[in-house]
């Protein structure tokens, strides 16, 4: 499924809508280049899984935890900077086996071998307009299905 997104404000809707539905366990890979809009995905999408702290873009620290709504931690990664899979790929495997956690990854390639199989991919590109975005979601999961048509 693919949509195309105009502004800012419709992107961080669609993020929203799609935190929202969450009940614990996804794992969202976040695909796009460097200022396609995955970290400000991640805040909009945290803002619809209950987290009051302000997310930041993980890239000094490579991951962030966040206190959510029902109990639940939105785990951000960001491994731009990683270049071997080491042992955060251990804190990765963690993260994705617990039913408590929605775990987002911005820039996975090294950790490819830790990460579900049945995870969600969301995919970000450019469109022509300078706050267009091509985002396209690809998952089993029929809730996240559910918002991503609804949302935005
Ligand atoms: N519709 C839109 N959706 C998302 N971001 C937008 C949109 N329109 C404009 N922007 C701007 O594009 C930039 C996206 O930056 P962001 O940090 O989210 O990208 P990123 O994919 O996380 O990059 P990186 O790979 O460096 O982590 C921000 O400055 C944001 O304000
Ligand atoms: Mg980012």
């Amino acid at each position: 499924m693919e949509r195309t997104i105009h502004s800012l404000e419709e992107m961080n809707r669609l993020a929203a809508s799609l935190g929202g539905s969450c009940a614990g366990g996804e794992v969202v890979e976040l695909i796009g280049d460097v200022g396609a809009g995955k970290t400000t995905f991640t805040k909009g999408f945290a803002e619809g899984l209950g987290v009051t702290d302000d997310v930041q873009s993980p890239s000094f620290t490579i991951s962030r935890v966040y206190a959510a709504r029902d109990g639940l931690e939105l785990h951000h990664y960001d491994l731009y900077r990683l270049t071997e899979p080491g042992i955060v790929q251990y804190d990765v495997a963690e993260s994705v086996q617990d039913s408590k956690v929605v775990t987002v990854i911005e820039w996975g390639g090294t950790v490819q071998g830790v990460l579900p199989a049945g995870r969600t991919t969301i995919t970000f590109s450019y469109g022509e307009a300078e706050t267009e975005r091509h985002v396209k979601l690809q998952t089993d999961d029929t809730r996240l299905k559910e918002a991503y048509a609804a949302g935005g």
